[in-house]
């Protein structure tokens, strides 16, 4: 069986370069070496209002952008099929089934929301929709068989509860025909990547955190930002000896740098570990260490932004594109949902429009099922 991909992002900003290493690559790269069978995007606004449901303009807006953002970053939309979360609407309801099979102290030991309710202060008055968050992200990965699921490392708690639920599922209502796909995460090999962190090098990148340079921003402000981020505050002068732990533009340099790039932009040194000890031992400057890593990074944002042109002269065909996907997908998530309702004993229609025949063979087979029959 070729694998079915699924992946998503709430559209609560414009994608960063957090985004780009931690996931969006990896889909670019599966996308185009990868022989899969399905490939989906979701944007992920109903996930995104449950800690900003006072703020749906805000959500909305963002649709567009994040759409924007992957077809620039190189994903393909004629290989990918990009959606809209909230105009599917067969995932809230798989969404309702799943939250019978899940405590809330499984949800509040979940060590992703445990962070997150202390970011967004709802430790005092938690809203029911961000605590289910994780239960309508299995919804998300199983209505559509998702075999692959390329997410950040932050994830992998989500990924958990998802194969907790089939476990729950099957056992509860012991389906006849399989149902669900156990999904995998796939991760970015190296763990710069995986969480990277902010410019000023406290936190992940994040838009909340304003210590992002996204993939959107014009090479003046790619610049700005670079040329403030977090170093080792003890380099003062450029002979002092340096530190790389921590100091944001060398993990920089481990996510984005290739040996390729000594030759084009710094051919002084051979290597990344070769140019680490220089610094280390002093005599390389901050400013030449961060205009290399300008330079790296524009190489990468460049073509995006010719990309992004082209996006905003047809924002239109791009609408209409996430419209006629999500009706799409949605057709694809009613057959997993269907399949849920039969194994539930909830396929009310089938058994009221069932012939006598059927409803006698039914009977025959299984006494349960003449009350079932009766009752109705
Ligand atoms: N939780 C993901 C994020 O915050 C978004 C998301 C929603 C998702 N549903 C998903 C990711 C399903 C992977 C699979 O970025």
């Amino acid at each position: 069986m070729k694998d079915i991909i699924l992946t998503g992002d709430r559209p609560t900003g414009n994608l960063h370069l957090g985004h780009y290493v931690g996931s969006v690559k990896n889909r670019i790269k599966i996308q185009n070496t990868v022989d899969y069978d399905k490939f989906y995007i979701m944007i992920a606004d109903t996930q995104a209002l449950t800690d900003n449901h006072d703020n749906v303009s805000k959500v909305r807006n963002n649709i567009i952008q994040v759409a924007i953002d992957y077809i620039s970053a190189g994903i393909d939309p004629s290989k990918v099929n990009i959606f809209i979360q909230s105009m599917v609407p067969e995932l809230a309801e798989i969404t309702t089934y799943f939250m019978n099979l899940v405590t809330v102290s499984r949800l509040q030991r979940n060590p992703t929301i445990k962070e997150e309710l202390k970011q967004r202060n709802f430790e005092k008055s938690l809203p029911i929709g961000f605590l289910n968050y994780p239960v309508s992200q299995a919804a998300d990965i199983l209505a559509f068989g998702s075999t692959i699921v390329p997410v950040g490392e932050d994830q992998l708690p989500m990924i958990e509860q998802t194969r907790e639920i089939i476990n729950s599922f099957n056992y509860t209502y012991s389906p006849k025909e399989k149902i669900f796909n156990e999904p995998k995460a796939y991760l970015s090999e190296e763990k710069i990547c995986q969480r990277l962190p902010g410019l000023d090098g406290k936190l992940k990148m994040s838009k909340s955190a304003g210590n992002a340079i996204y993939l959107c921003d014009d090479s003046k402000t790619v610049k700005e930002k670079i040329m403030s981020a977090y170093t080792d505050p003890n380099h003062i002068k450029v002979s002092d000896p340096g530190q790389i732990e921590g100091n944001v533009v060398f993990s920089y340099l481990d996510a984005f740098c290739q040996d390729e790039h000594f030759e084009k932009y710094l051919p002084e040194f051979s290597s990344l570990d070769d140019l680490k000890n220089h610094y280390r031992m002093g005599g390389v400057g901050d400013v030449k260490v961060k205009n290399f890593l300008y330079q790296i990074i524009e190489e990468l944002l460049t073509p995006m932004r010719v990309r992004r042109e082209e996006c905003l002269r047809n924002i239109d065909k791009i609408y209409q594109m996430l419209f006629d996907n999500s009706k799409k997908v949605s057709k694809e998530a009613r057959k997993t949902l269907e399949k849920m309702k039969t194994a539930m004993g909830l396929n009310y229609k089938q058994i009221f429009t069932a012939s006598e025949d059927e409803k006698n063979y039914e009977i025959n087979k299984n006494k349960k099922n003449i009350i079932k029959a009766k009752t109705f």
